[in-house]
């Protein structure tokens, strides 16, 4: 990505490791993984990039050429999502990235590089957004109503394929087109609503329940009704904002409720906590092979880019590098 005159542009380049920004950890990448913010980082005022030039993707997968740590070998499978890649430190989508090496991950037993990047960023944030409501009370034995909002999305497909695996049956999808029915019920969603069915012309301060906990991705007036919604003791997650970054709401909900709000960051989320989510998908969380991925090369990522912006992308693209 560079700005020249204002002009932002996004291009294939041919540059030197010494543009890589700094770190002790040289890796050669293998498999990189479109999300949200990737797409975000390419608009002009996306918020993502902070300085220019930079080579954006927010996830790689990949062999360790070189490290400082004595932890990480040459040859040895890794990857490396969120912190400032992609947004101030130069990112995956390149055939190699420097970074230090306390980002660094190694890739679990039983799961490959390209498994590593179906889930990426978004799984990352499907799992943690699991155990942020697992904290709370989540847990199959209850039977608990669920409901997944952006359900089609990177990270709402992997938690409808995580509660599936992980042996939940009254699980929602909140969707907005019909062609994204076939991808929700594949994945284990019983029901389906969409966003007119939680908005609602009145303005009450309480709803009756409808979901024991909710595990939101988009945000804005979704979750302004969803919140009301919430049955006693529930919670709900909050990670996105692709419906919007303002939240109107009440106190009720939460005061005779108990309802809980949870964060979720994947970000800056500390080396322990990734590490145990990157475990379960190795383990109790075997869901890639459920999942919708696209493959694709770095030339075909504008593409890819613009079909997030227009609504119209599904599941997951991972991209092959080299
Ligand atoms: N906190 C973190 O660390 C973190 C990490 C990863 C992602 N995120 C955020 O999580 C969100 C989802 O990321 P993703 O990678 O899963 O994105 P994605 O693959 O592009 O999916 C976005 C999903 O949101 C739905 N959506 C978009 N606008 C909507 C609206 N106005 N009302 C209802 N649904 C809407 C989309 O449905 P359509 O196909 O119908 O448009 C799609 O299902 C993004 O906001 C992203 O920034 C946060």
């Amino acid at each position: 990505m560079e700005e020249n005159d204002g002009q932002l542009s996004l291009e294939l380049k041919m540059i030197g490791l010494e543009d890589l920004s700094e770190g002790d950890t040289l890796i050669e990448v293998v498999y990189s993984s479109v999300n949200y913010k990737d797409m975000l980082a390419v608009q002009k005022k996306g918020g993502v990039i902070r300085s220019y030039p930079m080579i954006p993707g927010i996830d790689l997968a990949g062999r360790v050429v070189s490290s400082s740590d004595s932890t990480l070998s040459p040859g040895q499978e890794v990857l490396v999502t969120g912190y400032g890649m992609g947004m101030s430190h130069t990112g995956g989508f390149a055939q190699y990235a420097r970074v230090p090496h306390e980002w660094v991950v190694p890739l679990p037993d039983d799961l490959t590089l390209k498994d590593a990047m179906v889930l990426g960023t978004a799984g990352l944030t499907a799992g943690l957004s699991i155990a942020a409501l697992e904290e709370v009370g989540l847990k199959p034995e209850q039977s608990p109503r669920i409901l997944v909002t952006g359900a089609s999305g990177g990270v709402g497909s992997i938690a409808l394929a995580i509660l599936a695996a992980s042996g939940y049956e009254r699980v929602t999808a909140l969707i907005r087109k019909d062609y994204q029915k076939e991808l929700v019920t594949g994945l284990g969603a019983q029901k389906m609503i969409r966003p007119e069915d939680v908005f609602l012309k009145e303005n009450p301060l309480l709803l009756k329940p409808q979901y024991d906990f909710v595990l939101d991705t988009v945000g804005g007036d979704v979750v302004a009704h969803l919140i009301l919604q919430i049955a006693y003791n529930g919670a709900i997650s909050l990670c996105g904002n692709a419906a919007g970054l303002a939240l109107s709401t009440n106190v009720l909900p939460f005061i005779l409720r108990g309802v809980k709000a949870l964060g979720v960051d994947s970000v800056q989320i500390s080396h322990e906590k990734r590490c145990a989510i990157w475990k379960r998908f190795a383990t109790e969380w075997q869901i890639v092979d459920r999942l919708h991925v696209q493959e694709i090369s770095l030339a075909e990522l504008p593409t890819t880019l613009q079909s997030i912006k227009e609504g119209c992308h599904l599941g997951r693209t991972i991209v092959k590098i080299g």
